[in-house]
């Protein structure tokens, strides 16, 4: 069957790298936005009886991209497209995967349903991090995929940067799925920060939280920081302080999502990070590693 790539305006180069790496022809969209606000999508050629991948991601302004996919995946199915694949590298309202306290939107929840409303048959994501949702075919009744790009990042550092007797550390305990993977491409050790209650024969008062690594000591080892996002920074600042108390060498930092809000970037690398290395799910200064190859691998499949 023929399949076409295209890309909404939060992902056009990226779609048209993942068209390029899959050998996938790319399609022209024009996206445009009216003088009020409002969106305007044409598609530039046939896609009747074609599988069209839809690359969409949506960080910054997610309401809009949101709705962007939303006219553009109806669109297709209007157009007579077959099968719509969306691939949305990186899924806004994630964080929001249950009602926390009443009246609250399960955000995910709505999101989820829309995409599939909308006519999405089948769907990508990268480094979704559910938080308390076991895995993302919970969350979709469509077929769905989350792709990693950890692998990616990790065979970066390989490549590029030297580590001394190197460590991987998430830097809570949700981030082990991630330090293992790039612990198993660097072949290096991974450890995990934890949250201890200490005693109060320790230094510390009965009941105070006392974080650091799980089994691993840092001393005089370089360490990579692995994390699905940084958003705000806080987390790895938090980390690398830990890190450096535990004995640390240099510390290198990677994620899959560099939201980098708040002056986050310039947080870390404040608090003494050698190299803070990012994909271009989200594009930003520190997008030296492309998630194309990674979406390219799985739409061959
Ligand atoms: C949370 O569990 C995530 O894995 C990230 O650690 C978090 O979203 C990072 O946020 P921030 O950069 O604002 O600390």
């Amino acid at each position: 069957m023929e399949e076409v790539v295209i890309g909404g305006s939060s992902a056009q180069v990226f779609a048209l790298k993942v068209a390029r790496e899959s050998h996938i022809p790319f399609l022209k969209l024009d996206l445009k936005k009216f003088p009020d606000g409002e969106r305007y999508i044409r598609v530039l050629g046939d896609v009747e009886g074609k599988t069209v991948n839809v690359i969409q991601s949506m960080f910054q302004q997610p309401d809009v991209y949101l709705l962007e996919y939303f006219l553009i995946v109806d669109n297709l199915k209007d157009l007579g497209a077959s099968r719509v694949r969306g691939i949305i590298p990186y899924f806004a309202y994630a964080r929001q995967d249950g009602r926390f306290n009443p009246g609250e939107a399960f955000s995910l929840k709505t999101v989820v349903n829309l995409v599939q409303a909308v006519g999405t048959d089948e769907v990508f994501t990268i480094d979704l991090h559910l938080h308390r949702i076991e895995n993302i075919s919970k969350v979709f009744k469509i077929p769905s995929t989350n792709l990693t790009v950890v692998p990616d990042l990790a065979r970066y550092v390989k490549q590029n940067l030297e580590l001394r007797n190197p460590a991987v550390v998430g830097p809570d305990e949700e981030a082990e799925q991630w330090a293992k993977v790039a612990a198993k491409e660097l072949s290096a050790d991974y450890d995990v920060l934890e949250k201890h209650r200490v005693s109060a024969s320790e230094d510390k008062k009965f009941g105070e939280v006392d974080i650091k690594p799980r089994e691993l000591t840092m001393k005089g080892r370089d360490v990579l920081i692995v994390d699905d996002i940084i958003s705000t920074g806080g987390t790895i600042v938090k980390a690398m302080d830990i890190l450096k108390k535990n004995g640390a060498n240099k510390i290198y930092v990677a994620t899959s999502h560099p939201v980098l809000v708040e002056g986050a970037l310039m947080k870390i690398y404040e608090a003494g990070a050698e190299m803070v290395i990012g994909t271009d799910t989200i594009p930003s200064p520190i997008s030296y590693v492309s998630a194309a190859p990674a979406v390219a691998r799985a739409l061959k499949k």
